[in-house]
């Protein structure tokens, strides 16, 4: 007997579904391969919303690599986007002299990156970059540098892909739109 609701009976549209993501991540790669060639690559994936794009991506790279994790959380009472970031797991590889590239899920007031960017700035890279699956462009409240990009998409929460409706659904292959009304948080969130 479980408490989780069955997200369809609140989802609303298919925002991205799974051939079109597949399809820009294949190209991101592309991409990165070609860029990174003869380079020292480490893909540092920001836990846990950008595993999904993470393990998808490297897939599509051609060119050698390595990568790590690493957790972050936000706290203060201003909420989310105000709140100090907080490092629960750190990577377990240095980064000073490598080319970085930081994998997210999603921006969206910009907050998360640009404070990662600054903690991950201070242990000097020779490189250090930007791929994002998600662009929430419309809320940006710090400007971060972005140099992969996936998808520009509206001010709408989303779910599926990695990011989660309170800790479920991050298994979905595509990018979901939640209708909120019709959702039941789960009695113990995650
Ligand atoms: P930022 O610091 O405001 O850019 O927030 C980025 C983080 O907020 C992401 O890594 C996500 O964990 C979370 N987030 C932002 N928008 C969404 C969304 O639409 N669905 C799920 N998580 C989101
Ligand atoms: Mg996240």
């Amino acid at each position: 007997m479980t408490a989780v609701q069955d997200y369809r009976e609140y989802l609303k549209e298919i925002l991205i579904p799974e051939e079109k993501l597949q399809q820009r991540i294949a190209e991101l790669g592309a991409e990165i391969s070609r860029d990174y060639q003869g380079k020292d690559l480490l893909l540092v994936c920001i836990l846990r919303g950008g595993v999904m794009f993470l393990t998808d991506l490297v897939r599509y790279l051609t060119i050698p690599h390595e990568m790590d994790f690493m957790a972050v959380e936000s706290y203060g009472k201003g909420g989310r986007e105000h709140g100090e970031l907080r490092l629960t797991m750190d990577l377990h590889t240095g980064i000073a002299g490598r080319d970085v590239l930081l994998v997210e899920d999603i921006i969206d007031s910009g907050h998360t990156v640009h404070q990662v960017l600054e903690l991950l700035e201070m242990r000097k890279p020779r490189s250090l970059r930007v791929c994002t699956l998600l662009d929430k462009r419309e809320r940006r409240e710090v400007e971060v540098p972005i140099h992969y990009r996936g998808f520009e998409i509206p001010n709408l929460f989303v779910f599926g892909y990695g990011l989660d409706m309170d800790g479920y659904w991050r298994n979905l292959p595509f990018i979901a739109v939640p209708d909120l009304d019709r959702y039941q948080p789960p009695a113990t969130p995650a």
